[in-house]
């Protein structure tokens, strides 16, 4: 699944610079209209996101430098990838509005820079990272995955991001950390699904999410902050998000700013709503069915739903098993769905 990769830890030693103190620099730097000004401050990591040569770049093209970009990679993956169109315009992010083609009408003036995403809790390492640290703290990957809704619909993504598990090594657990909690954005003035109950669902916002630590840390958990070559868009969770690919969509909670280590298994949005319907593990089952309709079978979304013919077969953890089916060994899926 791992298409490409780049490191950027051994470009430049990486320090999370005083938020107040890196947002003035970048005012000024944006002032001069400098570009490569970087390299002018004192400190190069302090000023932006820069490339291999100290030269401050844009997400994009970071991304583009170092070839993360999957038009290079068309073709060495085995399923057909979803139009990007379709990925950004066929969405659940409910604080945008519950209806599939909400948040991308309802999320474009959404603003992601400044960002913070703090690491807290149980580690000896809390963290804060902001705008440009998301792409510049971790070594970026290109990685293909499906994406399998409780809704019974599923694409294929080419995302950009880091793994978790570098995420949880820099933070440096306790022993006491047992679980991570994962907390969206709360800003009903930006999301007018958080103000009315209507358009939001009637979800108890902010939008929470969980993982065992273990699950954290196994390697095809991503923290993803692009799709298709470019910066993730609103919709789809921007500027942060998680992807759990073997489990239901709704564990890859969006616009993340908070991750906080945790001894108790943390609540969870969906859990909290109707925890007979959605359970903490959330794994991809077609031997558990939902109560209201089956998850023995799905339809890519670029088909169309209701005829039998364009269904395809759902696969334990989606198809990851391999990779993950390890964690759950000796758990009965059926109680901890
Ligand atoms: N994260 C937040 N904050 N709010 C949401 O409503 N929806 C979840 C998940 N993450 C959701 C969220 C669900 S149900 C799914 S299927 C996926 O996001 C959809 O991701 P996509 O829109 O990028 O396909």
């Amino acid at each position: 699944m791992i298409i490409k990769t780049t490191s950027v830890s051994e470009c430049k030693e990486h320090t999370i610079t005083d938020e107040n103190v890196y947002h003035q620099r970048r005012e000024l730097i944006k002032k001069m209209g400098f570009l490569g000004a970087a390299s002018l401050l004192s400190s190069p990591a302090s000023a932006g996101i820069l490339d291999i040569f100290g030269e401050e770049k844009t997400p994009e093209a970071l991304f583009a430098q170092n070839n993360l970009s999957y038009a290079a990679e068309k073709g060495g993956f085995a399923e057909e990838l979803t139009p990007e169109a379709k990925i950004t315009s066929h969405n659940n992010f409910y604080e945008f509005g519950v209806e599939k083609q909400q948040p991308a009408a309802l999320s474009q003036s959404f603003k992601v820079d400044p960002w913070q995403l703090k690491i807290s809790g149980e580690v000896e390492n809390p963290l804060t990272l902001g705008y440009d640290d998301l792409y510049s703290s971790f070594d970026l990957e290109e990685r293909i995955y499906r994406l399998r809704c409780v809704e019974a619909w599923s694409m294929v993504v080419p995302w950009i991001g880091f793994s978790l598990a570098e995420l949880v090594k820099k933070a440096k657990p306790t022993s006491r950390a047992k679980y991570l909690a994962f907390e969206t954005l709360y800003d009903p003035v930006q999301m007018p699904g958080q103000r009315s109950r209507r358009l939001g669902g009637g979800i108890d916002y902010p939008y929470v999410e969980g993982l065992r630590i273990d699950e954290a840390m196994n390697p095809l958990a991503l923290m993803s902050v692009g799709l298709y070559g470019k910066t993730l868009p609103p919709q789809n969770g921007a500027p942060i998000r998680l992807v759990v690919p073997w489990k239901y969509g709704f564990k890859s909670i969006k616009s993340v700013v908070g991750i906080k280590f945790v001894e108790k298994k943390p609540p969870t949005t969906w859990n909290l709503l109707a925890a007979n319907e959605y359970g903490f593990y959330a794994n991809v089952n077609p031997a558990v069915d939902h109560p209201r309709w089956s998850q023995a079978s799905e339809r890519r979304i670029t088909t169309g739903g209701i005829f039998a013919q364009n269904r395809i077969p759902t696969l334990p953890f989606n198809g990851y098993g391999e990779q993950v089916a390890d964690l759950y060994s000796g758990m009965n899926l059926r109680k901890y769905y």
